[in-house]
């Protein structure tokens, strides 16, 4: 899944953005994973693995903040970049379907998160780098286990649904990283010339 270039250079010059965006994902991967937990309470390894999850997330937010204190920026609302609502408008309505759409969602936001770490890295101060780097693999792991719990709670006999889906969300997910958006956010696609 390589992304453009052109995202790099501004995320590099928008430093700022970069954290303060990057602390609201967090926030918001725990507060997905802790809807499905009152959402889906029959479902036992959901529940783990949602909770290990949003924990592991509010750990990362409380490190993102540490680091924009340290470098003196300050948190401020940003507007959420169209990424996230461009997959979920795509969520079909009735469970499981919903729950899987949902599910491999998260494994395509964990997944882009990682690959954007994992690009920017060679380009930050010793740091940043270092924290990005663990986490490539927490975020690495969490799209693991969305995708595992995906193909878990699919209908019965619905393996062939499941994996078509996972294709139906990869091919929207290029798209909304592949086109042109007016600000810079962590899931951003190109940055418009003007
Ligand atoms: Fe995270
Ligand atoms: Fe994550």
């Amino acid at each position: 899944m390589p992304h453009p270039d052109a995202w790099i250079a501004a995320a590099l010059e928008h430093q700022d953005l970069l954290l303060i965006d990057h602390a609201q994902c967090e926030k918001k991967a725990a507060s997905t994973a802790m809807s499905l937990m009152y959402r889906y309470v029959d479902r036992p390894l959901l529940l783990t693995k949602m909770s290990q999850l949003a924990r592991e997330e509010l750990l990362h937010f409380e490190q993102v903040i540490k680091v924009m204190e340290t470098r003196g920026v300050t948190y401020r609302h940003l507007s959420a970049s169209r990424y996230a609502e461009g997959l979920r408008r795509h969520v079909r309505t009735e469970d499981p379907a919903r729950l899987v759409d949902i599910l491999i969602i998260g494994a395509y936001i964990e997944a882009r998160s990682c690959e954007r770490f994992a690009r920017l890295i060679p380009h930050l101060d010793a740091e940043l780098a270092k924290f990005y780097r663990s986490l490539v693999k927490s975020e690495g792991r969490h799209f693991e286990d969305y995708l595992m719990l995906a193909r878990r709670y699919a209908e019965e006999g619905g393996d062939a649904q499941v994996e078509a889906r996972i294709v139906f969300f990869a091919e929207c997910e290029a798209d909304l990283i592949n086109r042109e958006d007016s600000e810079f956010r962590f899931h951003s696609g190109l940055p418009c010339a003007a």
